[in-house]
């Protein structure tokens, strides 16, 4: 956690309760130690779908879907969701409790070959939340531009790795270095696009939110 405990209680303290069958979903997620959103990136999420009212979008990492019913809770009443997932563990929990949901699909594969079957399609989504394999954005990043509509939104979460991201990589135990360079190339990248128009917040354990341009204009220094 990146703000102190007492900070983000009280932020908590200000938010609408959740719907009985989310509150549910959310406590038998973390029950089961399943990483799911944290609350401040739920009223991240709350606060972009219902502002930008995005129609068509498009989720990395499922996991056991409560992030997916979350943004179907306050995403428009014909907004579309398409989830990817790939682990059998999740996506046995993940059909259970999408079943049934007409404005849900979900497609159970590996992100990277997804993205490039949904680009190859044509496919086209004005919201995508990535919430997957954090050593894997910065290879997705390209799939993810091409199926992004111009003025859609990239939202990136764990993207500050608990705010060791900052940290020199010689302070990082040598296992994690990997992810560490991975994810600060990933970050470099999204903020000096020329394709997208980044800020990056310390909300949950950091969140970018990109805004992909409509053309040219801005111009990188
Ligand atoms: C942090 S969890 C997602 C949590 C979910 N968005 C939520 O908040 O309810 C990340 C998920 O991404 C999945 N994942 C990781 N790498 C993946 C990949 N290459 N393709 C598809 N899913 C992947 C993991 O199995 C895991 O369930």
């Amino acid at each position: 956690m990146i703000i102190n405990e007492h900070v983000r209680d009280y932020l908590f303290s200000l938010e609408e309760e959740l719907p009985q069958y989310l509150s549910d979903l959310e406590k038998e997620a973390l029950r089961k130690k399943v990483p799911i959103i944290r609350r401040d990136v739920q009223s991240l999420l709350k606060y972009l779908l219902r502002k930008e009212k995005p129609e068509a979008i498009l989720e990395i990492g499922t996991a056991v879907g409560f992030s997916t019913l979350y943004m179907l809770e306050f995403a428009p009443p014909d907004a579309h969701i398409t989830t990817v997932e790939k682990v059998e563990m999740r996506l046995k929990e993940a059909r259970k409790n999408l079943a049934g949901r007409e404005r849900i699909t979900l497609i159970e594969a590996d992100a990277g070959r997804a993205l490039e079957e949904l680009a190859a399609a044509s496919r086209r989504f004005d919201f995508v939340f990535l919430d997957a394999a954090k050593g894997q954005y910065g290879s997705w990043l390209g799939s993810i531009l091409k199926v992004l509509e111009p003025g859609g939104l990239l939202v990136t979460d764990n993207c500050l790795l608990e705010g060791s991201v900052a940290e020199s990589k010689f302070s990082i135990e040598r296992r994690d270095r990997t992810i560490h360079k991975r994810m600060r190339e990933y970050l470099q990248t999204i903020t000096h696009c020329d394709e997208l128009e980044t800020v990056i917040l310390t909300t949950g354990d950091g969140v970018a939110v990109s805004w992909k341009t409509e053309g040219a204009i801005h111009e990188k220094a």
